[in-house]
């Protein structure tokens, strides 16, 4: 496996992805914009070195803090650690850049991300109520403070 930055001409793979697995799935349009931002640190899964997408995260920074937006695996490559070595990455581009309070928002119901995010060391910090649309659903907001 290999994670490597996500590049523009990923966005067609991030977005076919994104739309098999979210139901608010960002468009090709929104991939490319957040590859645009410079607040915003994307990156990819790729299941050999140079090969193919099997999963991508969002992190987004501002001043000491960053959220992480988005992160998502390819249904077949699950439960293979392809999570484990995006958050890997995350955490330390994050930490290599200054941030050192991470955040997130996920839906209540979410238990395989809640478990993920979990076992990076977030810890519930609040609940949103109805969130989330379609379904509608509470959104719990997690949060973790690397140590100095
Ligand atoms: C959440 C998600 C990213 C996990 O990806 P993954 O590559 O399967 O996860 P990994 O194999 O790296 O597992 C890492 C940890 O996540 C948790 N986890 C992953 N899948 C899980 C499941 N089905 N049930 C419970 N915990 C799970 C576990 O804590 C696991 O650690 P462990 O293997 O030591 O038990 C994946 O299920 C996914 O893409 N879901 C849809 C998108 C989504 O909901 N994203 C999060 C909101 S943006």
């Amino acid at each position: 496996m290999e994670i490597r930055e996500m590049k523009l001409a990923d966005v067609f793979t991030v977005a076919e992805l994104e739309s098999g697995i979210f139901s608010d799935a960002w468009s090709v349009s929104a991939c490319r914009g957040a590859i645009d931002n410079k607040n915003i640190f994307p990156f990819v899964a790729c299941d050999e070195p140079g090969g193919k997408i099997i999963g991508y995260a969002f992190l987004m920074g501002a001043a000491d803090e960053a959220e992480i937006l988005r992160i998502a695996v390819a249904k077949e490559y699950r439960r293979m650690g392809v999570a484990d070595a995006l958050m890997e990455k995350m955490i330390r581009y994050g930490s290599d850049d200054g941030y050192c309070f991470f955040y997130l928002e996920v839906r209540a119901g979410n238990e395989p991300a809640v478990s993920l995010y979990q076992k990076w060391g977030f810890n519930p910090a609040g609940q949103r109520f109805d969130y989330y649309k379609n379904p509608p659903e509470d959104a719990l907001i997690m949060e973790m403070a690397l140590e100095e």
